[in-house]
């Protein structure tokens, strides 16, 4: 059956929680799928981890769109958010209706997430009143690394705090299903998942939320840098794929592969 936001909403009501992966291809979808995690995030880190961007800045409506077409043609399960990117919403309402309805009905996906607090409400109504499920982005919002100086976890002073609580409960008002909150403190992060009847899903805001989401290279240890604090690699595929690579060139270079055996007669 597939995944949809009463599933996830009654998750949270049991106290079940939520796993949330991002995926940018068929290949990864069809395994996260198979791995039983409840929602994909075609998310615009696609820009790092694809494009090798250092900012999710430049990722385009475009760009969600290839790679939701990606992603959807491999899974049926996973309830599918898809990122609305860096200026294909914030210029006006009629700009982020149009982004979001392009990547359902091109990209195919569930739902969109987008990044913001108080500024994204009036379109998280016109969203969900068009029928559009919306996840909402808060404390550290990526799109916004320049205007935050930086990738430091947000709401760490009482003032920011109860901003960001404040926030979490208007974007819930305004009907967004669930929330992701990045690089929070902890207690601030179990403070907003206690205070909200919708699922709040954490990355690098510890334990206590609803769900959690990872990048799926970091969740597989694919990076070649340090990963930062919150990473957990659940493998080491970087390492085991030079490896893999080396003995392939070893191989090729000594002419033991293909074998006999691994050629047409
Ligand atoms: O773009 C992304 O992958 C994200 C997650 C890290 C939440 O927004």
């Amino acid at each position: 059956m597939a995944m949809t936001i009463a599933d996830l909403k009654r998750m949270k009501t049991q106290g079940e929680r939520i796993s949330m992966l991002t995926a940018y291809d068929a290949t990864f979808a069809r395994l996260v799928e198979a791995a039983g995690i409840e929602v994909i995030l075609i998310g615009d880190s696609l820009g790092n981890v694809m494009q090798g961007r250092s900012t999710t800045v430049p990722v385009t409506v475009e760009d969600i769109i290839y790679h939701s077409r990606c992603v959807m043609r491999a899974c049926q399960r996973p309830f599918v958010v898809a990122d609305l990117p860096f200026g294909s919403y914030q210029a006006s309402l009629e700009d982020g209706l149009r982004a979001a309805f392009r990547l359902m009905k091109e990209g195919g996906v569930h739902g969109v997430k987008l990044e913001g607090g108080e500024r994204c409400v009036p379109l998280t109504q016109a969203l969900t009143q068009a029928g559009v499920p919306v996840m909402g982005h808060l404390g550290l919002t990526p799109q916004s690394v320049h205007q935050l100086s930086g990738y430091r976890v947000q709401g760490k002073e009482a003032q920011a705090a109860e901003a960001l609580l404040q926030d979490a409960q208007s974007l819930q008002e305004a009907g967004a299903f669930s929330i992701v909150l990045e690089c929070v403190p902890r207690q601030l992060a179990a403070r907003v998942t206690q205070a909200l009847h919708i699922p709040t899903i954490g990355i690098g805001a510890g334990p206590d939320c609803d769900g959690q989401v990872l990048v799926l290279q970091d969740c597989l240890g694919m990076g070649l840098e340090k990963p930062a604090k919150f990473v957990r690699p659940f493998a080491m595929l970087g390492e085991t794929a030079i490896e893999a690579f080396k003995a392939y060139a070893h191989e090729v270079r000594s002419g033991t592969y293909p074998n006999d055996g691994e050629s047409y007669h």
